[in-house]
């Protein structure tokens, strides 16, 4: 990808996607980093430990939502790059209770998206041309699909949970920058991520470490849900696309033409950590002859659950020429690899924070706070 040295102020970089992101920009020399991260639950800074004291990296640990604190960045660290990928973002949690939903996806959205348009006014000649404002959305905002069809920049949107419906806002918050104030923003509307630092309570890296541990596998439902499966190194690369080619005003959907039943998906992980099991053996004392089918447990649905997603990708692939590299396999190869060799960074992170328990099993009724 071609971008000169440029400064991106991250949001939410503590996190999965954000610190995936962060360590692509740095590695690669694309330019300098400011992380602005609350530390919620799911934000780490072990996820950002290798960067830590290098010139072109800096972390402020903050709330989006902050008004001063956003102003105070922008002033100081001036970037051309604002990318929001802070959110609350697992809708389990959200269906036990939508605070920090709406706190963060949608009024932190705002105060960031406002403070950004103050920040860009005051910017002149290229430095205001080639600002841009990326916010990072899913494509549960879309709802679900049935058996066939795609979801595309044109679908209307009708989100079905919590998380979902704070996602929705905070787009409709954005675009509505961009309309009414010329904001130079861009969206990215992307399917289900996978790969490395992905905390624990998401189907993938809870499915691999149950299954290592011996552990059952919580299939809800009946396991035929459907998902299109994105490796997240290719989700930096498309977003770094929409940087530096995409349009403002514009929407991009972006997946990884991956799509599985959760049972399928299960069994190919599955048959990642037989073909790793040297591998395991060298870097843990886990058992190695497991059968892990037997670990899949059916457990209630979650209230709410979408039954399909499904990405057309044809957009992005057109206009800015992005595709995913990394096939279900081929990722997931990777994301077993790095997981069994970080298992360091699982403990820590999980550490007095989540014992991998089942959220958001039941739907509330009028006795619950
Ligand atoms: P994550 O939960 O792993 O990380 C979120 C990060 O945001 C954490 O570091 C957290 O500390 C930080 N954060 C939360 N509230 C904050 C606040 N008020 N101020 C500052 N920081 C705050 O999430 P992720 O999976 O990396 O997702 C990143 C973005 O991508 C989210 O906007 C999410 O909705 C979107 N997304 C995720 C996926 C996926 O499969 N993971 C798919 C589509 C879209
Ligand atoms: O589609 C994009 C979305 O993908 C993102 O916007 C969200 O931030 C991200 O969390 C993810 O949402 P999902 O709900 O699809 O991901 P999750 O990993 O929670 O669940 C994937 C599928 O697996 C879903 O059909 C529910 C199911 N599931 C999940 C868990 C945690 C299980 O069957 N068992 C589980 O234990």
């Amino acid at each position: 990808m071609t971008l000169s040295i440029k400064k991106f102020l991250v949001t939410g970089g503590a996190g999965f996607i954000g610190g995936n992101f962060v360590a692509k920009v740095l590695s690669e020399e694309i330019g300098k980093v400011l992380v602005l991260d609350k530390l919620t639950y799911a934000g780490h800074r072990a996820t950002l430990r290798s960067w830590e004291g290098s010139p072109a990296y800096r972390f402020v640990q903050g709330d989006i939502g902050d008004r001063q604190l956003v102003q105070q960045l922008f002033q100081e660290f001036q970037p051309n790059y604002i990318v929001n990928f802070a959110a609350e973002s697992h809708v389990d949690r959200s269906i036990e209770s939508a605070d920090d939903f709406v706190e963060t996806n949608i009024v932190g959205t705002y105060v960031l998206v406002d403070e950004a348009l103050s920040y860009w006014q005051g910017l002149s000649g290229d430095e205001a041309r080639s600002f841009r404002f990326h916010h990072i959305s899913t494509d549960e905002v879309y709802g679900s699909l049935g058996a066939t069809g795609y979801f595309t920049e044109q679908t209307p949107y009708a989100p079905n949970s919590p998380y979902s419906a704070s996602k929705a806002a905070s787009d409709h918050l954005v675009r509505a920058y961009h309309r009414t104030h010329q904001l130079p923003a861009t969206i990215s509307n992307c399917s289900n991520n996978y790969g490395s630092y992905q905390f624990p309570e998401k189907l993938i890296p809870l499915a691999l470490l149950n299954a290592l541990e011996d552990k059952p596998v919580p299939v809800y439902g009946d396991g035929l849900n459907i998902r299109d499966w994105l490796y997240v190194e290719d989700h930096c690369e498309a977003i770094l696309q929409v940087l530096a080619h995409g349009q403002p005003g514009e929407t991009y959907n972006v997946g990884g033409r991956c799509e599985m039943t959760n049972l399928d998906l299960l069994h190919t992980l599955f048959q990642c950590l037989k073909d790793q099991a040297d591998l395991i053996r060298e870097h843990t004392d886990y058992c190695i002859d497991v059968d892990y089918a037997s670990l899949i447990n059916f457990v209630p649905d979650r209230p709410g659950h979408d039954r399909r997603y499904a990405i057309d990708t044809g957009k992005i692939q057109r206009e800015l020429g992005w595709t995913p590299r990394e096939n279900l396999r081929t990722g997931l190869a990777k994301t077993v690899t790095w997981y069994v060799t970080h298992l360091d960074w699982c403990r820590e992170v999980l550490k007095d924070n989540y014992d991998r328990r089942r959220l958001g099993s039941a739907k509330r009724t009028v006795s619950d706070p």
